[in-house]
């Protein structure tokens, strides 16, 4: 299936801690930044040396934060990733397995039924104790049904979908999947929000990066503590990039994808920055699984990681997956 990983190792970079001062005058809690990748390998990365080198901005945050090498994702499969992450116990305690056919595993579209259970307490949940509020950018992915919805498990904000980009569907059986601002849908991939899949081209990473820039912002002048998951899905198959980037890799479409990703962690990075708050956000950056064996074929670095010499990058991404 599309999402399952090669590789289950997976990275992540901290940058910028301290303790900052609020309005009052007391120490701020610090505010968190986690930009989680969809099927990007770490092999991507010109810091792990991936030798078109055409990741500046995520190579200068692990020049001046720290790098983990060693840091493992719970599980090589989307949903289930992400629901280790968000709650901190393994997949097989919170439903979410690694097989595609069981109900609680919402990797498949419209078929799968379950989602996260009210029982699980996810991290903005236990933010919102200490006073944070919290947004999630970009891909859910555990549970498309109104009761598993992010703002029903702590995130004050939404702007994303439920599931990966895949289709286009365009039937009544299986319609596109929808595209969410908090808790009303507001257009469909394809529709309202088009992906061209001949020529690649989508806005959706343009999208979702005014969506964190908005959110740090308001944050930042409400002098509130936040916590940012941007979970954007640019690098899964079939991967797409705005009309600036296409083209400009060396790597073809995937690399096209990937160069927007590190163009714009290189905004977000330069807006906490600016706002003068970088020194109290904690910045993560990390991949929900490893580079994708079947979604993504000759545009990740998958041959790379299992030592095979790549072939010609000039194949164009599945249409269908
Ligand atoms: C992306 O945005 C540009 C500029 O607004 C527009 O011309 C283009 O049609 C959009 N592309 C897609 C695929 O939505």
């Amino acid at each position: 299936m599309a999402a399952v990983a090669a590789a289950t190792r997976w990275r992540l970079f901290l940058v910028l801690s301290a303790a900052g001062l609020g309005v009052t005058g007391a120490p701020q809690p610090p505010s968190i930044v986690l930009l989680l990748m969809d099927d990007m390998g770490w092999g991507d990365l010109g810091v792990y040396g991936e030798p078109s080198r055409e990741t500046p901005h995520l190579d200068r945050m692990a020049a001046e934060g720290l790098l983990f090498p060693n840091f493992y994702t719970a599980n090589p499969l989307c949903s289930p990733s992400r629901a280790a992450l968000l709650t901190g116990r393994l997949p097989i305690r919170s439903g979410f397995y690694t097989t595609n056919g069981h109900a609680r595993n919402a990797y498949t579209p419209q078929e799968i039924v379950g989602g996260i259970p009210d029982s699980e307490l996810l991290l903005p949940e236990l933010l919102k104790e200490a006073g944070y509020t919290s947004k999630i950018v970009g891909k859910w992915h555990l549970g498309h049904r109104p009761q598993f919805h992010p703002l029903k498990h702590g995130f004050d904000e939404w702007f994303g979908s439920p599931n990966c980009h895949f289709g286009p569907y365009d039937n009544k059986a299986r319609p596109n999947i929808p595209v969410y601002r908090d808790r009303e849908m507001v257009g469909r991939f394809y529709e309202e929000f088009p992906i061209n899949l001949k020529t690649g081209e989508a806005n959706l990473t343009q999208l979702y990066l005014q969506e964190a820039l908005d959110f740090i912002k308001r944050q930042q002048a409400a002098h509130r503590p936040f916590f940012l998951h941007w979970a954007i899905d640019a690098t899964h198959a079939p991967v797409y990039a705005s009309r600036p980037f296409l083209g400009t890799s060396q790597r073809g479409r995937y690399g096209d994808a990937v160069r927007e990703v590190d163009s714009s962690v290189g905004r977000i990075l330069h807006l906490l920055r600016g706002l003068g708050i970088a020194e109290n956000t904690f910045v993560f950056f990390t991949s929900d699984n490893g580079a994708a064996l079947v979604s993504a074929p000759r545009q990740g670095r998958w041959l790379e990681q299992l030592g095979l010499r790549p072939g010609p990058l000039s194949t164009p991404p599945p249409g269908r997956v």
